[in-house]
């Protein structure tokens, strides 16, 4: 079914960070990715600069600051740290997804503009997400350059060897809110972008010996941008999404998946280029083996790269999640491949995943 949005896909994301230069490089190189395209002084633009890299359809821009009159990024990165500031979604037609959005609800950021250099135009609009998070539509079909206004192929080339990871995109954006927040933005989402929800999680469902939160699904209707959204959830200790909000100070962006169809090469090139993941215990594997499941994968390598698997309707998934990426625990990467139509997010594996998370807020003092 197609979205009546005229949603085609995700498009790209967008980071705010301290250092564009060692940040892009750190993406390049750990993630296997290509630097592709820049943006900045020496392309005449003189107060941020921008590095966009890619690996098939994932695209990632990385954005710095030049001049303290930048304030829009600085007062980002006092606030929240080096995280994402919007993601985007292709559509057929800007102004008209824009202004449905807008007419259910959504809170315009910017408005229906063209951005125009010698290779022709794109459309954009954008809408808040969270507190400093925002949706962009866009839409680039009157457009020859490379991918936007103002980039240009990177003005040094530069050539960073690394293993190669095949990332092809992303699966799905997760974004965590404060406690009482979660249903009306997933309200907000449903209306404004006619998305459903596709999975409520609620009270005891998922926790863990020490803490609990809540999580909602939204869907666009045809599955191919999917949204979680958290909230915590009063447990004997802090949760991990209470950590998020206080060391972020506000809502954002909490993991973005990334999709592969080979995992276990993405996993073990990652670990070679430095990536550093959540640690499974070792009775992970053991109870896994106990159940004896009909998967392609052997369950020794599972375990020897970490790699989780649950089952989900009519298949399954296999999943692995970094340690946090930036210096505050705030965003992290997801790996993900889905096997036949597995739709879900591996709850069979947030128990799992949830205690290795809290052995970590334990040592960054952050639990209790
Ligand atoms: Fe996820």
């Amino acid at each position: 079914m197609r979205n009546i949005l005229g949603i085609r896909n995700y498009d790209y994301l967008e980071f705010y960070v301290g250092s564009a230069k060692v940040v892009a490089y750190w993406f390049a190189r750990a993630l296997g990715m290509q630097v592709t395209a820049y943006k900045g002084p020496e392309t005449l633009h003189r107060d941020r600069c921008s590095y966009l890299i890619e690996s098939e359809n994932l695209k990632i821009v990385i954005t710095g600051a030049l001049k303290p009159s930048t304030s829009e990024i600085y007062s980002f990165l006092g606030l929240h740290g080096d995280g994402v500031k919007r993601w985007s979604v292709e559509v057929d037609d800007v102004q008209k997804t824009f202004d449905y959005a807008v007419l259910h609800g959504a809170v315009p950021i910017i408005f229906p503009t063209k951005l125009e250099d010698k290779n022709g135009y794109v459309d954009h609009s954008a809408i808040k997400l969270y507190d400093d998070t925002e949706l962009v539509f866009i839409n680039r079909d009157n457009f020859k350059g490379i991918f936007m206004p103002g980039f240009e192929k990177p003005v040094q080339k530069i050539e960073i060897s690394s293993e190669d990871t095949a990332l092809k995109g992303i699966d799905h954006i997760v974004g965590n809110v404060r406690i009482n927040q979660m249903a009306q933005t997933a309200d907000y989402f449903n209306n404004a972008l006619d998305f459903e929800t596709f999975i409520d999680f609620g009270p005891g469902d998922i926790s863990t010996k020490y803490s609990a939160l809540l999580s909602k699904v939204v869907r666009s209707k045809d599955n191919l941008i999917k949204n979680p959204i958290n909230e915590p959830f009063k447990g004997m200790f802090k949760s991990q999404i209470e950590e998020f909000i206080e060391q972020y100070h506000g809502t954002g962006v909490q993991h973005i998946a990334i999709e592969t169809d080979d995992i276990l090469k993405t996993i073990a090139s990652l670990r070679k280029n430095g990536v550093e993941f959540l640690e499974i215990p070792d009775t992970y594997y053991d109870l896994m083996r106990e159940k004896n499941p009909d998967i392609v994968e052997n369950i020794d390598d599972l375990q020897r790269l970490g790699i989780l698997m649950d089952f989900e309707g009519d298949g399954y998934l296999l999943q692995l999640f970094t340690k946090p990426i930036f210096d505050r625990p705030t965003f992290f990467f997801e790996f993900i491949q889905r096997r036949g139509k597995s739709e879900g997010f591996g709850q069979g594996n947030f128990q799992a995943l949830f205690e290795s998370i809290e052995l970590d807020q334990e040592k960054r003092g952050n639990l209790k």
